[in-house]
């Protein structure tokens, strides 16, 4: 097979490497398509380095930017050249970013196949850039490999899904489980990890401040350490909000893969609004505060990763008093040894990568 990979922003670099490492195993050609979205060292580079992903066979040098129209557009674009030039068998997106987006569409247009990794997750909100981003890639796809059973219903209830599906488990689980052996020690234990980057939240200056109220009256229970998104950091310099962070939450740069599970590891608790996070804390057994993704109060209480809920994971909203009293009440229940952790899913395994090309080769 000659396959095609396009990939731009963090998650999609997480995502792909068992991908890669399973293509090449097998002996099928794969050419890597790197949109630029993401372009510091510590968003881009780092993950290439760590996880050994390959140089990219193309660079687009799209760079971020705030409108997601021109962004998509640029991507589906230059995408769409290397896609006649190249002429893959399949196309594979991982994930719901922009860039995965415009690699589907592009190769939709082309008719080329294309295979969604991690399709079929829903939160049911239009108003969410990757929730948009999800439902238009699995339209464009053939092939689609579902992480839970919830996202395979998901398919199962739409009426646009023309490809095929399965539960193939959660592929970032592989990319885990491949490097778990290089992931150092974090020097110390116990605290609470904060992460938030969804413009819904952060290009807000009303909704920062409360998240940072949030996250101070937190900090009077447990420390906090906060890896910031350059969207985030650029945010608060903006609004002047960086002074307003109290002392025990000490803010640090992004973190590359190893750095960041290093610390998640040794974490108590995660407040978050990423949904990578999100599931990797669950898989952790780790204790998550889920936070909106939604403009709409209404829809506060959403998440792509539903089976995590009722297990670790748990909605806070924007309420400084649910964030309190269950950071309290997770505390409570580690501190008296209540908490097991082990993986609630059996299918998130390391399989994924293998289960995907063996469906592959089949269907192709
Ligand atoms: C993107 C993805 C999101 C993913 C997140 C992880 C979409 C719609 N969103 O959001 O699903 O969870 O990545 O990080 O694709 N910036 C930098 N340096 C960088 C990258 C970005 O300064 O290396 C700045 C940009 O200039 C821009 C902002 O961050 O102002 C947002 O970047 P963008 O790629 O548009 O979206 P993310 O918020 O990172």
């Amino acid at each position: 097979m000659k396959i095609v990979s396009v990939i731009g922003a963090r998650p999609n670099f997480v995502k792909i490497i068992p991908i890669i490492n399973e293509s090449r195993k097998r002996g099928h050609e794969h050419i890597l398509v790197h949109t630029g979205q993401h372009y510091d060292f510590r968003m881009s580079q780092i993950f290439f380095q760590e996880l050994k992903l390959p140089k990219p066979d193309y660079n687009l040098n799209i760079k971020a930017n705030h409108k997601h129209g021109e962004q998509t557009a640029e991507i589906l674009k230059k995408t769409e050249n290397v896609l006649e030039k190249e002429k893959p068998d399949v196309v594979i997106v991982v994930g719901d970013t922009n860039s995965s987006l415009g690699g589907a569409l592009a190769a939709k247009k082309l008719n080329i196949k294309v295979v969604h990794v991690e399709a079929g997750l829903r939160a049911y909100d239009l108003s969410i850039p990757e929730e948009v981003n999800r439902i238009l890639i699995d339209v464009c796809s053939d092939f689609l490999f579902c992480p839970t059973d919830t996202a395979v219903k998901n398919l199962k209830n739409s009426k646009d899904i023309t490809g095929k599906f399965w539960n193939v488990g959660n592929i970032s689980i592989d990319t885990l489980i491949q490097n778990k052996n290089l992931i150092p020690e974090w020097p110390e234990k116990g605290y609470c990890i904060f992460t938030t980057h969804r413009p819904v939240n952060v290009d807000r200056p009303k909704r920062l401040e409360l998240l940072i109220e949030i996250i101070n009256s937190v900090s009077e229970m447990i420390k906090i350490i906060f890896p910031i998104h350059p969207r985030t950091k650029k945010m608060m310099q903006k609004y002047k909000l960086i002074s307003k962070i109290k002392k025990n939450v000490k803010v640090i740069e992004p973190l590359g893969y190893l750095d960041f599970h290093s610390l998640l590891n040794n974490s108590s608790i995660v407040i978050t609004d990423s949904g990578g996070i999100i599931a990797e804390a669950c898989y952790r057994g780790i204790p998550c505060l889920i936070m909106p993704q939604s403009l709409k109060k209404t829809n506060y209480n959403l998440t792509e990763w539903t089976e995590t809920l009722g297990r670790n994971s748990i909605f806070i909203g924007l309420d400084q008093k649910i964030a309190v009293e269950n950071v309290k009440n997770f505390l409570r229940q580690t501190n008296n040894g209540e908490r097991k952790l082990k993986n609630p899913y059996p299918g998130w395994n390391g399989n994924s990568s293998k289960k995907i090309f063996d469906i592959l080769e089949g269907e192709l």
